[in-house]
């Protein structure tokens, strides 16, 4: 790992990855590829340790010839791909998008180290990797009483999002299958902490609460999900971008099972706390029963033995710790969050989202 292409690095779980990479691989030099949609920004990527090992281009994965030109530029020997839309709800409303960035934009990357990596034979193939970022989502949803997701679990699945990156994943996967490229595959659980745009569960809730803005609960809040500090997330992908042989897939997750209702509720607690003065308080008499997502995974669950048992690594945050931290951060980064807010289709898409679903479920 020397030249490393990451792309949709100025995104959430990208542009903690760049910076982990960067604090903790003295020698690495990141490539950071990013489109900056609606999702991704320069605002995520200030600050970074050592920057003059970071060199960030804005530009789009499906353009083939700007990827294949990266490539032999930087002389990249590690692609790790986080590039995608992500978001379940916009995937409902639209889904053109997912399929053209998640599909046809991993297969675009898949043609180029397909090109340089295997047919120039630019660099040794015992040196390069082609790291798939993906997601518990697309294995299903899991009644009460079943097991959770292994890496032997079919996929199958629901969402338009899900289906998008189930595919890319399985274009990866016949990639290692038919030419050889050596890939890893991991599939993570819903991460959380700094950084992540606020249409997602996590920061929206935090935001709204604040401002004594209602939170609007999907159906009975019942639905569980698995959920991991992204710090932990980054530190998962650089152990098996390291160290795990070519061709696996390791599923991470945060080993907890709350409902959304229990999430929502422990950081009502944790802003009651941080906030004692908030005329908000108590914030849970903010929570609003809205109408559900269609289609709406109920249970999420991860079996995270195979990564635990093969590369030693197991999540350092609980979920307590972990939202206290994320709190904490969006409370600290009010210039942030307003740059965020202020940018691109932020308010159209809460008013989109939020206009129809009323106020129960
Ligand atoms: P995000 O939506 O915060 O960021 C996505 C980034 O990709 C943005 O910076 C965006 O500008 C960039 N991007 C989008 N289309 C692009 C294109 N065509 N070319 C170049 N860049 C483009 O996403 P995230 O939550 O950080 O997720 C990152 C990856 O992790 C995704 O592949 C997602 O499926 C996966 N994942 C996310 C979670 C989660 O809970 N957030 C969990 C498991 C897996
Ligand atoms: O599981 C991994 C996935 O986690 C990733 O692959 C996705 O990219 C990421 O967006 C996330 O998907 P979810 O749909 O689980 O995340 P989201 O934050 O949108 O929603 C979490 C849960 O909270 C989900 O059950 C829907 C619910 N929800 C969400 C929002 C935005 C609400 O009840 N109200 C809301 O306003």
């Amino acid at each position: 790992m020397n030249n490393v292409l990451v792309t949709g690095g100025a995104g959430f779980i990208g542009s903690n990855f760049v910076r982990h990479l960067l604090a903790r691989e003295p020698r690495v030099n990141v490539i950071n590829l990013d489109a900056l949609t609606y999702a991704g920004s320069l605002e995520n990527l200030t600050g970074l340790p050592d920057p003059a090992r970071h060199t960030f281009i804005h530009g789009d994965i499906e353009d083939q010839p700007l990827v294949d030109a990266l490539l032999r530029e930087h002389r990249i020997d590690t692609v790790v791909h986080f590039a995608a839309e992500t978001h379940v709800d916009r995937s409902i409303l639209g889904p053109r998008k997912f399929i053209q960035t998640n599909i046809i934009g991993t297969f675009t990357l898949l043609e180029a180290v397909r090109k340089f990596w295997l047919v120039e034979k630019a660099i040794p193939l015992g040196n390069v990797r082609f790291h798939h970022i993906s997601t518990d989502e697309v294995f299903g949803s899991l009644n009460p009483e079943e097991e959770a997701f292994s890496e032997k679990t079919p996929y199958a699945p629901n969402s338009p999002y899900a289906a998008s990156k189930a595919a890319s994943d399985h274009m990866v996967r016949a990639y290692g299958h038919t030419y050889g490229l050596p890939y890893s595959i991991t599939n993570c659980s819903n991460n959380y902490g700094p950084y992540q745009f606020p249409e997602k569960l996590i920061p929206l809730m935090i935001l709204n609460a604040v401002k004594g803005i209602p939170l609007p609960v999907y159906g009975d809040g019942g639905q569980i999900r698995d959920w991991l500090y992204v710090e932990d997330h980054c530190e998962a992908i650089r152990l098996v971008v390291k160290h795990s042989h070519p061709g696996e897939t390791y599923n991470i997750g945060g080993d907890n099972q709350p409902t959304n209702l229990a999430v929502v509720e422990m950081l009502c607690e944790i802003l009651d706390e941080v906030l004692p003065s908030s005329p908000y308080k108590p914030h849970a008499g903010l929570i609003q029963y809205v109408a559900d997502r269609p289609g709406h995974d109920r249970r999420y669950a991860m079996d995270i033995t195979k990564i635990q048992r093969e590369l030693g690594w197991k999540p350092r945050w609980s979920l307590e710790e972990g939202l206290r931290k994320t709190v904490m951060w969006y409370l600290d980064h009010q210039g942030w969050v307003e740059a965020i807010q202020q940018q691109g289709d932020y308010q159209t898409w809460i008013e989109k989202n939020y206009a129809e679903r009323g106020g129960s479920a």
